[in-house]
C-alpha cells in the first residue's frame, strides 16, 4: 500500500491581498494537497472571517486587539475554533512555527520583513511576492536565507520567470547569466505626455492596462518604482551586479523577463498576465501543477513589442541604480520614502510627480546619516528615519 502524500502546511502572510487571495484561488483547486495552518490580514476583517469560513485555518494574525476581540466572537458564533492572535510578533511566530513548510510573504510594504526573516531563519519554503522586505533587509534577508536553510521561491513574474529560466542547480548560475532583462508594461502612462503627469489622479494611477493588483504597487507601477525595486530584488535574489540587470518595456505583459546566456542565447518564459501562474509555480516547485489561469492563445496575439524607457517619464528607474551603488542600507531608505510619497499620493495630499522628488530628496537627505549596523533593528530605525525625512519633505512642498 502506498503511504498517503502529507499535504504541504501552508501559511499566507498577507492573506486579503490581491497575491494572498490568487494563492487561495490556486489552493483552492487542489483539495488535499495543502493544509493551511494561517492567514493574516490588516484591515480587511469581514474578508479574513470569509476566508475562514471556506478555509478553516487552525489560526489567523491580526495587528491589534480591538480588531482580535470582535473577530474571535464572529467565529466562535460561526462554530469554528479558529485562534485569533495579535500583534507584530505573532505574525513571526506564525511564519516560522514547527509544523509549517511554506510560508506566502503576502504583506505589502516593509511590515513584511520581520516575518519573512522570522521564515527564513526558520529553514521554511519562503515564496516572495514582498519585494519591499527584500529591498529592505537587502543582505541580511540573504544571510538569514543560507543560514536556516530556507528556499527562497520568487513570485514577483518577473523574478519567476528568470528562475524558471535557470538551472535548478543554483552554483551554476553565475556561470550561465550574462545578463538579465525585466519587462515592464509602461503602466497606464506609456502615452502620456510626461509635462501632464502632475495632473494624474489616483484612480488614474491605478488602473493598470495588463494587471489586477494591490494599490501600492499599481501606483509603483505607473511611477516604474515598481521595477526598480524589481531591479533591487534581482540584484539579491540572483546575486547580480547591477550592469547585468537591464529593463525594456513590453507592454503586452506575455514575456515575463528574460535571461541572456553567455552564449547569447535569450531564455525567456511567456504567459498570460495573471499572479496564479507564478504563485502555482512557487506552491509546486520542482513539480508544475494547475493555476487556473488561461493559457497563451498565440493565434489571437496582436504581436509582441519591446521599446526603451524615457527616463524623463519614468525618472525613478534609475534611483535604484544609484541606491545599489551607495552604502547598504540606502536601499531601505529609497523604499521608506517610496511607502510614504506612495501613501500621500494615494490620500490626495501630493501630486503624481512629487512620489518621485521626495524619493530623490530623501535619499539625498537621509544618505549621509547612514550608520554602521545593518542588523534588523538598525534597518528599522533606518526606514523611521527615512520616513520622517520623506513627511518633512512633503511638507515643504
Ligand atoms: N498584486 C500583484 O499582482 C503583485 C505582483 C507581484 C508582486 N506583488 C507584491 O506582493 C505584495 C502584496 O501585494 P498585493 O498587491 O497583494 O497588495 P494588497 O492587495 O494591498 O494586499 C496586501 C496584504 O497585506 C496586508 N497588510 C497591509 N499592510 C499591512 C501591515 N502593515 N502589516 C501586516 N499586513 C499588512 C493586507 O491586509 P488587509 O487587506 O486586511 O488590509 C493585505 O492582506 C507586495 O509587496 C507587492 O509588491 C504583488
Amino acid at each position: 500500500m502506498t503511504e498517503p502524500v502529507r499535504p504541504q502546511h501552508l501559511v499566507i502572510l498577507g492573506s486579503t491581498g490581491s497575491v494572498g487571495t490568487s494563492t487561495l484561488d490556486v489552493v483552492a483547486r487542489h483539495p488535499g494537497r495543502f493544509k493551511l495552518v494561517g492567514l493574516s490580514s490588516y484591515q480587511r476583517m469581514d474578508e479574513l472571517l470569509a476566508q475562514c469560513l471556506r478555509f478553516r485555518p487552525q489560526r489567523v494574525v491580526v495587528p491589534d486587539e480591538d480588531r482580535a476581540v470582535p473577530l474571535r466572537q464572529r467565529l466562535a458564533a460561526e462554530g469554528l475554533d479558529t485562534q485569533v492572535h495579535s500583534g507584530a510578533q505573532q505574525l513571526c511566530d506564525l511564519a516560522s512555527a514547527p509544523g509549517v513548510d511554506s510560508v506566502m510573504a503576502a504583506i505589502v510594504g516593509a511590515a513584511g520583513l520581520a516575518p519573512c526573516l522570522a521564515a527564513a531563519r526558520a529553514g521554511k519554503r519562503l515564496l516572495l511576492a514582498n519585494k519591499e522586505s527584500l529591498v529592505v533587509g537587502a543582505g541580511l534577508f540573504m544571510q538569514a536565507v543560507a543560514e536556516g536553510g530556507a528556499t527562497l521561491l520568487p513570485i514577483d513574474s518577473e523574478h519567476s520567470a528568470i528562475f524558471q529560466c535557470l538551472p535548478e542547480d543554483r552554483s551554476r548560475w553565475a556561470r550561465h547569466i550574462d545578463h538579465i532583462i525585466l519587462t515592464a508594461s509602461g503602466g497606464p502612462f506609456r502615452h502620456r505626455d510626461p509635462d501632464t503627469l502632475h495632473s494624474v489622479t489616483p484612480a488614474q494611477a491605478v488602473a493598470h492596462p495588463n494587471w489586477v493588483m494591490g494599490r501600492k504597487i499599481s501606483v509603483d507601477s505607473a511611477t516604474m518604482m515598481n521595477k526598480a525595486l524589481e531591479v533591487i530584488e534581482a540584484r539579491w535574489l540572483f546575486d547580480l551586479q547591477p550592469e547585468q540587470i537591464r529593463v525594456v518595456i513590453h507592454p503586452q505583459s506575455i514575456v515575463h523577463s528574460m535571461v541572456v546566456c553567455r552564449d547569447a542565447s535569450v531564455l525567456a518564459q511567456l504567459g498570460t498576465p495573471d499572479m496564479k501562474v507564478p504563485i502555482a509555480y512557487g506552491l509546486s516547485f520542482p513539480e508544475r501543477i494547475e493555476s487556473g489561469a488561461p493559457p497563451i492563445d498565440f493565434l489571437k496575439l496582436q504581436g509582441l513589442s519591446f521599446e526603451a524607457l524615457d527616463p524623463r517619464r519614468f525618472p525613478g528607474l534609475q534611483l535604484a541604480y544609484d541606491a545599489l551603488a551607495a552604502p547598504v542600507g540606502t536601499t531601505a531608505v529609497l523604499n521608506a520614502a517610496n511607502e510614504e510619497a506612495v501613501a500621500a499620493f494615494l490620500a490626495g495630499t501630493i501630486g503624481f510627480t512629487s512620489i518621485h522628488s521626495i524619493n530623490a530628496h530623501t535619499l539625498e537627505a537621509v544618505l549621509p546619516q547612514l550608520g554602521a549596523g545593518h542588523g534588523l533593528d538598525d534597518l528599522l530605525e533606518l526606514d523611521l528615519r527615512a520616513r520622517a525625512a520623506a513627511r518633512q519633505a512633503m511638507n515643504a512642498l
